[in-house]
């Protein structure tokens, strides 16, 4: 599987968003993970479509991975494929029939995945495996950059790899250089990480580090 690397821009310089998303793409790393909060769906309210906008303009050739946290992300998938999102990320949680809107994104020619949160278990991924291009696990509770990793959900990786060896499988939230390896131990060959690489002042070379270090 390919390895990813994802800096979350949640975690960017709010001053200086367009400097921001060209760092991130300068930095080597393989897309860009944009975080979308419902505040019904979290304690808390990020972007919209705009944003994905503003990272299309400024850096069109650099992935947009889209996270939608939101009750009804069903209403909104036009408007972020619109904007320029590649891939939408909606959670098994959410209040939308997912066979019916993971066929929509890829009707749309996007990447669908299903995202899981900490305290919802694995297998209810079974019925979609066949009907996604990625599943991401929660390694935090949505909502909030900066979070501490959950351990706990790393079963949740070799559950998955087991049973889709071929799927891409992300990580979000608390990823650091301690944390990440041990998602990749235990199959995730994705990795989103906000505060640890924008806090770097040098993110190329951290995500350099990120990069020998899984290839061990
Ligand atoms: C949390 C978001 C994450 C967040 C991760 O709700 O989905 O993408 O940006 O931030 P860190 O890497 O700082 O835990
Ligand atoms: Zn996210």
């Amino acid at each position: 599987m390919k390895i990813e690397i994802l800096p979350s821009l949640l975690a960017a310089d709010y001053g200086r968003f367009a400097d921001e998303i060209r760092r991130a793409e300068d930095s080597g790393a393989d897309a860009l993970h944009i975080d979308i909060m419902d505040p019904t769906f979290v304690p808390n309210m990020s972007f919209g479509p705009d944003i994905v906008a503003l990272a299309r303009r400024v850096a069109p050739g650099f992935y947009r991975n889209v996270h939608l946290m939101m009750n009804r992300p069903d209403l909104y998938l036009e408007a972020f494929a619109r904007a320029g999102a590649q891939t939408l990320q909606i959670h098994i949680e959410s209040d939308c029939d997912l066979h019916t809107e993971l066929a929509r994104i890829r009707a749309m020619g996007l990447k669908a995945a299903i995202v899981l949160n900490p305290e919802t278990p694995v297998e209810r991924l079974a019925p979609y495996l066949g009907e996604i291009d990625e599943a991401l696990v929660m390694t935090v509770h949505p909502g909030y950059g900066g979070q501490k990793f959950i351990t706990d959900c790393l079963p949740k990786l070799s559950w998955l790899r087991a049973r889709a060896p071929g799927l891409d499988i992300m990580i979000d939230g608390g990823a650091n250089a301690e944390t990440i390896p041990q998602a990749f131990a235990a199959g995730a060959n994705q990795f989103v990480a906000g505060s640890h690489l924008f806090g770097k002042a040098d993110m190329k070379s951290e995500v350099a580090r990120l990069r020998r270090q899984l290839a061990g």
